[in-house]
């Protein structure tokens, strides 16, 4: 006799299950990040060389029409409920304002807007923030890895400090708060000035989170020894400042860690600050990321070499409901982890085939 139900075939999701985007790990992603460009403005040393990268040609880009497309199927069909714009630099988007406006008026499976939110290097959001508030957008996180001028430059290979700080400025005067500050520290570069930035956050009001730096560069140069990591942060914060971990059930699948700040033990609280360890304590058991790049390719995880092409699908015709399979199909296959800890793994297969900033960060 015939089995009433075939084995699931092992690329497939079971179709018996929620529309979401299950992975066979069993987590459901409802983050979607939109990397809408792969230049950028800034040349930070970890993430590009001084002459630029190879821009992908704009013939591959998807155009303002076709990323709303798709993420209308995430948001309508796939259960994605937050969207986060990226790039390289996302404020390069000329269609940036239209992208967000369109996105916020879409509507989740369980009847509210998405939250939108960007991740900028804030150069140019002095003029855009009120803009993109006006347009529906929620939040910002800015990178800034320091507050002084001459390693701003040393660090961006720009001079331009002051443009990032009026961004900032601008950003949570126009109510896209809470403004999240992302600060990568690098070996003899910035790894003294933790203490500096955290006290120069709290005074502004914007909430500091430290990263570990991830083998992403396009150049190969990320070297695990040199990586000042989470505990390093830690201890240099603690000599000014006292810090009590949140609790870490509130943390759900935000990568940042939490310590509440106090300047001395039962000290008034001043604020929070967060570490994002991708590398020594990976989060990635609780991921609820999926992503999109810049010319329309899925890719389930920031490290790992598969893409799946929505571009080409959408150019030959797809109905909403063939690209949304396609998704699904994409992310059931998603790595368990990207294994970036391990030492001895960290090579050609944990290096993502694509640098951050042609992926999203
Ligand atoms: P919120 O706290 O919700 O605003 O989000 P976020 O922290 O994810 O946003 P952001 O875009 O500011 O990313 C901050 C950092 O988190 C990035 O620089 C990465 O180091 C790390 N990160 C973001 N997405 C991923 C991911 O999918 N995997 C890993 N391992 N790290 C990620
Ligand atoms: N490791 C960790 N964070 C990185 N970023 C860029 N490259 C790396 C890397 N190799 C950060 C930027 C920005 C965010 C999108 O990613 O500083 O805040
Ligand atoms: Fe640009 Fe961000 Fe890369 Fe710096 S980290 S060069 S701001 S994409």
């Amino acid at each position: 006799m015939e089995p009433l139900l075939a084995p699931l075939p092992a690329d497939r999701p079971p179709v018996t299950a929620s529309p979401g985007l299950l992975d066979r790990h069993g987590r459901t992603a409802t983050d979607l990040r939109v990397s809408l460009t792969d230049r950028c403005n800034l040349r930070c040393t970890y993430c590009m060389p001084p002459e630029g990268l190879d821009w992908a040609p704009a013939s591959t880009l998807l155009d303002d029409d076709e990323v709303v497309r798709l993420i209308t199927v995430a948001v309508e069909r796939l259960g994605v409920t937050e969207v986060r714009f990226t790039g390289g630099e996302p404020l390069l988007r000329r269609g940036l304002e239209r992208i967000v406006a369109a996105t916020s008026a879409l509507t989740t499976a369980d009847g509210r807007s998405p939250e939108t939110s960007l991740t900028t290097n804030a150069l140019g959001l002095e003029r855009r923030a009120a803009g993109l508030a006006a347009a529906g957008l929620t939040r910002v996180n800015a990178s800034l890895d320091t507050v002084r001028p001459e390693r701003f430059a040393a660090i961006t290979h720009r001079d331009r400090l002051g443009d990032v700080l009026a961004g900032l400025r601008a950003a949570a005067d126009a109510g896209l708060g809470p403004v999240k500050v992302n600060a990568v520290l690098l070996r003899g570069t910035n790894d003294d000035e933790a203490p500096d930035l955290l006290s120069w956050a709290l005074a502004e009001g914007y909430q500091l989170r430290f990263i570990e730096q991830m083998p992403l560069d396009p150049h190969g140069a990320w070297d695990r020894s040199l990586m000042v990591d989470a505990a390093e942060v830690l201890a240099s914060l603690a000599t000014r400042y006292h810090l009590e971990p949140e609790p870490a059930s509130v943390r759900g699948s935000s990568p940042a860690e939490l310590w509440h700040v106090r300047r001395g033990e039962g000290g008034e609280p001043l604020g929070t600050v967060g570490v994002i360890a991708s590398v020594t304590r990976p989060f990635c058991a609780d991921c609820d990321r999926t992503r999109l790049t810049a010319d329309g390719q899925v890719r389930e995880c920031l490290f790992g070499s598969r893409e799946h092409d929505l571009r080409a699908l959408l150019r030959v015709g797809a109905t909403d409901e063939q690209l949304a399979d396609a998704w699904r199909g994409a992310m059931w296959g998603k790595v368990a982890g990207h294994g970036s800890d391990d030492p001895s793994a960290v090579g050609v297969g944990q290096r993502p085939t694509r640098p951050m900033s042609a992926i999203g960060g």
